[in-house]
């Protein structure tokens, strides 16, 4: 058949574009075959489903029952599945090759690396599509904590929670805890009657028949969203898309503080795509959770300290909200790459924090952004103060810090002004498209930032502007760094304070929001008298304050102020949260003091029990490190 010219031209024009697809594509590199932080061999074998049945014991601390993986066979040769768990037993270990028959596979868990866990290597038949191990959790499961009913606030029933990020699920789970890897999910939760299960994913209101509560995440995640919390946990909805869980006592509290939610949806989506996980639920956790949040697809889970009735704080929500962008849908390839969740989650709250609430607002979080990240180049080592990440086998915990953060969104700031608000927001919108349920690394965006921005924009951006911004341990000279004018009034009446020009009283904090107290506190001058000290905390009662970020940052300013007095209430403080980010201030505050070391070691035997294993670790280590 001959074609018309017509014809002949559109299939020339089609082997173009698919050419120059193709190239687009070969401009991406590939993703790493392996995680240093996962023993999983995803090249060779892969996980593709998974599908859980538990049961939680909160007599035995424990969750029993199995887990069922789907397996493709990338390489046909390759009948080894390596799997990654943490102080799991393992009972039982089968395959299959229909999900009906099933029959036993030999196994080895391997001795247990502090980081890493034990790898589990299990040997499979070549045409096996399915492996179910039964295992259980230890007590000591990294990822779980289990409250006691006086650690919650109806003081009746226990409480379970998961935090998995950032590889912690292979403590409930044995899996490919990598996030190079992702696979749709599906579990059945045995609980106590009186007590409900919730998880990241589609939920029933009612459990099934056999007592069963049943869950389905139909997309593909990596093994770091799978979330699970189990108590007595109420709903209040909030909008269309939003509610709240949490427990009956802070249900109305929680409906209120974040009753804007689907506002700031509205928002994302209008700048960044629709939304694609279905609904968006919190679920507000009791105040041991480690976090402040943590962006569990479709149910993220949060702290109660946000919650001061004034909806001041709520841009932690959004910040947990942005992840179902940057982070749930184009997801960091391994934790080397974690910035490209966080710079991009941290770029995308100021964002939305402006179109909410406008540049006033928005520049006050962006200055305490800033102020967190010269808190953290101040603890870093320099290693760990560059973007990309030189030692890959560490602890993720340990190496947590603001940097990935602020450096990260303050990288694609200066990405935006180099060529324009606009021609920015296209590209960002095109690279959650173009990435969307994929794992994604920074070599990657890299080659991406090249071909759909910068070979717009020729002459705007340069290789080793690039290349300072990923590695350098500090910002380039050239950064654009935020200012807040509110800020600047708070400062020039703390300086007038300070000097004694300014009465204690006649300090205008009735119109101050939280964010210009704290900035009131977190940059207040080495040079504070005492009896300043107490001046502030006799006019504003700060030491106890129910708003527990000011909390925080007064105690750490007052002890670090040599305010020995205030330690007694300070260590109720530490006993009474459990969040890292409001802990770690107060006891390195009491490190750094004469004596402080011993009773910051006393408190913290005390309050260990309270804490979750990730913030207990964290708070121990830094006993350890000074
Ligand atoms: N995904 C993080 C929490 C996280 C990070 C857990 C690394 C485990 C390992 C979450 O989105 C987060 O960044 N939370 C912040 C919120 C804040 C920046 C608004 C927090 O908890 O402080
Ligand atoms: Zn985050």
């Amino acid at each position: 058949m001959l074609l018309s010219k017509n014809d002949a031209r559109r299939v020339v024009l089609a082997a173009a574009l698919l050419m120059s697809s193709v190239l687009a594509r070969a401009a991406e590199p590939p993703l790493p075959d392996r995680d240093p932080h996962s023993y999983a061999n995803p090249s060779q074998l892969k996980v593709t489903n998974v599908a859980l049945q538990l049961s939680v014991d909160f007599d035995r601390k424990r969750l029993i029952g199995s887990s069922e993986l789907q397996i493709a066979h990338v390489d046909p040769a390759a009948r080894e599945l390596l799997l990654d768990t943490r102080d799991l037993t393992i009972t039982d270990v089968d395959s299959s090759t229909d999900g009906k028959a099933w029959k036993k596979a030999a196994y080895l868990l391997a001795a247990r690396d502090a980081v890493l866990g034990s790898k589990l290597s299990i040997d499979l038949p070549l045409d096996a599509q399915r492996v179910r191990i039964r295992y259980h959790s230890a007590s000591t499961a990294s990822a779980l904590q289990w409250l006691t009913p006086a650690q919650t606030s109806g003081k009746k029933l226990p409480f379970l929670f998961t935090q998995s990020q950032a590889i912690h699920a292979r403590s409930w789970i044995p899996l490919q805890d990598t996030p190079l890897v992702r696979a749709p999910y599906q579990a059945r939760i045995f609980a106590p009657k009186a007590l409900r299960a919730v998880m990241s994913a589609q939920m029933h209101e009612q459990p099934a028949a056999d007592g069963a509560w049943e869950f389905d995440m139909p997309q593909a995640i990596p093994s770091y969203l799978i979330a699970l919390a189990v108590g007595d946990i109420a709903f209040k909805s909030t909008g269309a898309r939003t509610g709240v869980y949490a427990e009956p006592a802070m249900l109305d509290r929680a409906a209120y503080e974040f009753a804007e939610t689907e506002k700031t949806m509205d928002l994302a989506e209008a700048l960044y795509g629709s939304y694609r996980w279905g609904r968006y639920d919190l679920l507000i956790l009791p105040p041991s959770f480690p976090y402040g949040g943590m962006e569990n697809p479709r149910l993220t889970f949060a702290t109660p300290t946000v919650i001061t009735g004034d909806r001041k704080l709520v841009s932690l929500i959004t910040h947990e909200l942005s992840h179902s962008w940057s982070g749930n849908l184009v997801t960091n390839a391994t934790w080397s790459d974690f910035w490209l969740n966080e710079g991009f989650t941290t770029y995308l709250t100021n964002r939305l924090n402006e179109a909410q609430f406008g540049a006033a607002f928005a520049d006050m979080e962006r200055v305490l952004g800033l102020q967190d990240l010269r808190d953290a180049e101040e603890h870093a080592e320099a290693a760990d103060r560059a973007l990309l990440r030189a030692t890959p086998a560490r602890d993720p915990d340990e190496v947590f810090s603001s940097v990935p953060y602020e450096h990260g969104a303050l990288f694609l700031v200066w990405l935006e002004t180099q060529v324009g608000r606009p021609a920015f927001d296209r590209f960002l919108r095109g690279w959650f498209d173009d990435h969307a349920f994929k794992s994604a690394s920074t070599a990657q965006f890299v080659a991406y930032l090249n071909e759909h921005l910068l070979a717009q924009n020729p002459g705007k951006v340069s290789t080793a502007q690039i290349d300072e911004w990923l590695q350098a341990p500090q910002l380039p000279a050239y950064a654009v760094l935020p200012k807040s004018d509110a800020f600047t009034q708070v400062e020039a009446t703390r300086a007038a304070w300070l000097a004694g020009s300014l009465k204690t009283e006649a300090l205008p904090t009735a119109d101050w929001a939280v964010q210009q107290w704290q900035h009131f506190l977190d940059t207040m001058p080495a040079s504070i008298s005492l009896a300043q000290l107490q001046a502030l905390d006799q006019q504003f009662g700060l030491s106890k304050s129910r708003n527990a970020i000011l909390a925080g940052s007064w105690f750490r300013l007052a002890i670090a102020g040599g305010d020995r007095a205030q330690w007694p209430a300070a260590a109720g403080y530490v006993q009474s949260v459990g969040r890292m980010r409001l802990l770690e201030p107060v006891y390195r505050a009491w490190i750094a003091q004469p004596g402080g070391r011993a009773f910051a070691e006393k408190t913290f035997a005390k309050a260990r029990d309270g804490y979750h294993p990730i913030a207990a670790e964290t708070v121990a280590r830094l006993f350890k490190k000074s």
